[in-house]
């Protein structure tokens, strides 16, 4: 099936075709999936900006995006990482798996269909020691709690001393299981959006430190 040929036949350069084939998947993914997907519209270009200002991408080198859905976000991380660095992007939607791969032909990035559940289990299997920075849209509130605690933990557990989790979410329900495994979370809302969204900016994981304190499961 695809709806979108007769769209793209009849409109404009081939930038805006494939722009206007993205939103098309996008969208018809949320409808099929609206608790995996979380969202009817990619993210816009302030939230991108928004969510990436201020990495320093010269050591940034192992680098991990959950939730990469077309590829708006990992489009712009790919332009700002060094040519050495790689870039692992987990995805649950096969739709956007295929979408990714023919629109990103860069040897630094590796797409898996997979669920950030995986983390570890990916992290091992590439040899990747740690991580210096995590980037997540996926829809933390639609999902049982042990399984975002599970997603969490594994998270803190990889990064790098120096290493960042950057969270962009609909909700602020993430806030507290955040802070009991970050000792640093930075919050904001960028409001040029289709719907404002909260981001949240992590650092000094406390797993394994002995102070890591528990969230109830339910939030
Ligand atoms: C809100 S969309 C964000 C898409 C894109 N990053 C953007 O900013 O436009 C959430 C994405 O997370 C994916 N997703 C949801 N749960 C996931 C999981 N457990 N593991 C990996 N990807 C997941 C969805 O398929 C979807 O692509």
């Amino acid at each position: 099936m695809d709806e979108s040929a007769g769209l793209t036949a009849r409109t404009g350069s081939p930038s805006t075709r494939r722009r206007l084939r993205q939103a098309w998947v996008f969208a018809v993914n949320f409808i099929k999936h609206p608790r995996m997907v979380g969202t009817f519209a990619v993210s816009s270009p302030a939230l991108v900006r928004r969510l990436l200002d201020g990495v320093d991408w010269s050591n940034r080198r192992r680098v991990v995006e959950f939730g990469p859905g077309v590829g708006t976000i990992t489009g712009a991380v790919l332009d700002a990482m060094a040519p050495e660095a790689r870039l692992l992007a987990i995805e649950m939607n096969t739709d956007f798996v295929r979408e990714l791969a023919l629109r990103f032909p860069d040897p630094r990035l590796e797409i898996v269909n997979a669920s950030a559940a995986d983390l570890e289990g990916e992290l091992a299997a590439r040899q990747w020691a740690d991580t210096d920075l995590v980037i997540s849209g996926i829809p933390f509130s639609t999902m049982p709690a042990y399984v975002r605690d599970g997603i969490l933990d594994a998270v803190a557990q990889s990064l790098a001393p120096e290493g960042e989790f950057r969270v962009y979410q609909y909700a602020n329900h993430v806030l507290e299981p955040l802070r009991a495994r970050f000792a640093v979370v930075e919050r904001e809302t960028e409001w040029r959006n289709l719907v404002p969204v909260r981001l949240f900016r992590c650092r000094q994981p406390l797993i394994g430190t002995g102070e890591t304190e528990r969230s109830a499961p339910s939030s």
